[in-house]
């Protein structure tokens, strides 16, 4: 009987993209009735960016994916599939990836969307200000639009690449952050934009309690069944949704300071786009070397769980 060897899979480059437009806290205060202090207190955010009219997820994730080809010396016809990992597609169909292809001029690639929320990219990037209600403090001053793109190829040998992953999905927690409209089950009429059906619906303080108790409790899994420590991990690339998510993680796992990778103040929640967003922040401040040990983690809606263990390839 022969045995296939299967590579594992490295992450060669990574390209993010975010659009130019800011809204700060202090343009928030304008609009709805919140202030600088209580969002830097509950959630850790600055500032995000906001894409303008006309510009969807496709054109993002087709900048982001340029910046990573061009890191990698490749050309767009070099690829040969294409995830998009996304809960804002430009539409229902055809998929983002099959625009994104098509925009990138990546011929002989196919592909296809991955939906999990804010664990598509662990689970496998992202435009979500239009579907945030800027009426509703509760939701308005958390999101921002943002995308990462990184290219996945087999790698030389095991000292680098992925390592683990663990993902999970808990349905019970649909009610507790989802977009009623524009689906199957609510089409789009003047009803669901009247009740505001095709905005982000959260219920903000179930989906923390869920996030703080899951986040840790998968990493702990993943790195119990690795024999690994929190303190072994030199850079711990979580999803950005709130900061208190994210310390209680990591003081939870015993991981070293220096090794948690926080940039929500200046991005806010990008859903997909927050981990590889918070990856290029990691390598621009000199906190990821080829050779590390990374912890990748995401609660997001669905819910949906995922851990990935990885050694950083180049
Ligand atoms: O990426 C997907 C996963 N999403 C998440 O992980 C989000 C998880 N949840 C959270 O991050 C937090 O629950 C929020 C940041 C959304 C909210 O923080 P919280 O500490 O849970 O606040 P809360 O909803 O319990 O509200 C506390 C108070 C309330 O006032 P009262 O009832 O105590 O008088 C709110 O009305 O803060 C009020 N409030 C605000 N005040 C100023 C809610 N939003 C705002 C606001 N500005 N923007």
């Amino acid at each position: 009987m022969t045995q296939s060897v299967r590579a594992r899979a490295k992450i060669s480059a990574l390209g993010t993209y975010v659009p130019p437009r800011l809204l700060t806290n202090e343009d928030l205060e304008k609009m709805v009735d919140t202030n600088h202090d209580w969002i830097m207190d509950r959630t850790g955010i600055r500032e995000r960016h906001i894409a303008e009219k006309g510009v969807a997820s496709s054109d993002l994730s087709v900048a982001a994916a340029k910046k990573a080809l061009s890191e990698r010396g490749l050309k767009p016809t070099d690829l040969e599939a294409i995830l998009v990992a996304t809960v804002t597609p430009d539409m229902l169909f055809p998929s983002t990836a099959c625009l994104v292809q098509h925009k990138l001029g990546a011929k002989g690639a196919w592909g296809f969307d991955l939906s999990a929320a804010c664990s598509a990219f662990v689970y496998a990037l992202q435009v979500g200000s239009q579907f945030i209600d800027y009426t509703d403090r509760a939701t308005c001053v958390i999101f921002g639009d943002g995308a990462g793109a990184v290219i996945l190829e087999p790698a030389e040998d095991d000292s680098v690449g992925m390592i683990d992953f663990i993902h999970e999905v808990d349905g019970s927690g649909g009610c507790s952050l989802y977009m009623p409209g524009g689906g199957s089950l609510h089409p789009a009429t003047h009803e669901t934009v009247d009740k505001k059906m095709h905005y982000v619906h959260q219920d903000g303080q179930a989906v923390f309690k869920f996030a703080v108790r899951k986040q840790a409790e998968i990493c702990e899994k993943i790195l119990q069944r690795n024999g690994l420590k929190g303190s072994d991990i030199d850079a711990f690339i979580p999803h950005q949704a709130n900061r208190r998510i994210i310390t209680a993680t990591a003081d939870r796992l015993g991981l070293r300071p220096e090794s948690v990778i926080i940039n929500i103040d200046r991005y806010g929640n990008t859903t997909a786009g927050t981990v590889p967003l918070a990856m290029d922040t990691a390598r621009q401040e000199g906190r990821l070397k080829k050779g590390d040990l990374v912890l990748l983690a995401s609660v997001g809606a669905g819910f949906t769980v995922g851990a990935t263990l990885l050694r950083w390839a180049y």
